[in-house]
């Protein structure tokens, strides 16, 4: 039997929670699907702040480096707010662990099914089946890692910097990724930037044309400015499939994409690497799009589905067990729009907890 090699860092609030229903649900997919599980947990983020005094340990790194993904829970809380910023999990665990394994490629489905629609701030009748849209962001580069980022003193007053900045190779390395991600699906890509202000989105739409035009003429290219995709996106989020962009307008746009999707509960995340695993498929860092909400942390009523989902991700791109991975997703859909449903999406129907939300999708796996 094959055996699949994965870090769990269930981190701070509702992580850890969520992350035990979804290890007994993969544990139950394996059964059936033929493979085991082989993994160590570690701590991340503010409980590793605690136990170890910083965010991202040593042994923390050590062991995602022996595996062959990263199955993540969240990071941050009220606790550790009042550290400075760069001690803070976001800042010093997240960031990090992104850059340590280069995982440029941060793949966000946006996914409403048709009977959640309420759970959608839209009007229902703009929606009427539902979300499908897939946000590809970059995720090591732009101004979120840049040089010079500092804060300093002139003429008597604090100034502070961050800086943007873009190299062909990055843009292409993603753009890359947008491509195949829109083979898979409706094969057109909206590709998101800032063209008449900035630089970097210049040498991006540049980049971006020609990588397209010469490597993907079969697909769909169009473009975008930012500040018109965030209205386009209320108005009429189905016109987008691939909607691509980099670091800051991805990190904007894909919550903007998680809002109206009805519940960061529901959204899943993966980030992909520059590097392959032993299996030859990319490394990856599988993770929930919504934070640790620390207002429901610990009391079994928060939303497993994203968690699950990311699972599922996890084994398609990292282990390439697509089958099990589809029969997770039939089964939280088939789970969820047959009427289990925990607080956040419940909408009249009783709210289940965590636990039992896992034992529904259980029920009804394929
Ligand atoms: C995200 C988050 C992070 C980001 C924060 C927590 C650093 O908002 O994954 O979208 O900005 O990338
Ligand atoms: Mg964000």
């Amino acid at each position: 039997m094959k055996t699949i090699k994965f870090a769990v860092l269930p981190g701070d609030g509702i992580g850890p929670e969520v992350m035990a229903v979804t290890l007994k649900v993969l544990k139950a997919v394996g059964e059936r699907y033929d493979f085991s599980l082989d993994f160590e947990e570690a701590d991340i983020g503010g409980i590793a702040i605690d136990n170890h005094g910083t965010a991202f340990p040593d042994s923390t790194h050590a062991l995602c480096q022996a595996a062959d993904a990263i199955l993540f829970g969240s990071v941050g809380g009220p606790k550790w707010e009042s550290l400075p910023p760069v001690e803070q999990p976001e800042r010093a665990a997240l960031l990090p662990i992104r850059k340590a394994f280069s995982l440029y490629a941060n793949i966000r489905p946006g996914l409403l099914y048709a009977e959640l629609s309420e759970a959608s701030p839209l009007k229902n009748n703009r929606i009427p089946s539902g979300i499908d849209l897939v946000c590809i962001r970059e995720l090591t580069g732009g101004i979120y890692f840049g040089q010079p980022k500092s804060t300093y003193e002139e003429d008597g007053e604090s100034v502070a910097i961050d800086t943007m900045v873009y190299k062909t190779s990055e843009i292409e390395r993603i753009a890359k990724v947008a491509i195949d991600t829109a083979r898979a699906r409706g094969n057109k890509v909206c590709s998101v930037d800032k063209a008449n202000v900035l630089e970097t989105s210049v040498l991006w739409r540049k980049v971006v044309s020609k990588y397209f035009a010469e490597h993907a003429p079969d697909v769909e290219l169009s473009h975008m400015y930012v500040d018109n995709a965030a209205m386009q996106l209320a108005r009429d989020p189905n016109q987008f499939d691939v909607l691509f962009t980099e670091n800051m307008f991805g990190d904007i746009l894909s919550d903007e994409m998680g809002v109206i999707c009805g519940s960061l509960g529901m959204l899943a995340s993966a980030s992909l690497g520059a590097t392959v695993n032993r299996l030859d498929l990319p490394f990856g860092l599988y993770e929930p799009s919504g934070g640790t909400a620390p207002d429901i942390a610990g009391l079994g009523v928060a939303n497993p589905c994203a968690q699950i989902l990311s699972a599922a991700l996890m084994l398609r791109y990292s282990f390439g067990e697509n089958e099990a991975a589809s029969a997770i997703e039939t089964a939280v859909r088939t789970a969820v729009t047959g009427g289990s449903r925990t607080g956040d999406i419940a909408f009249g129907k009783p709210a289940i907890s965590t636990e039992a939300m896992g034992e529904a999708i259980l029920k009804v796996l394929p």
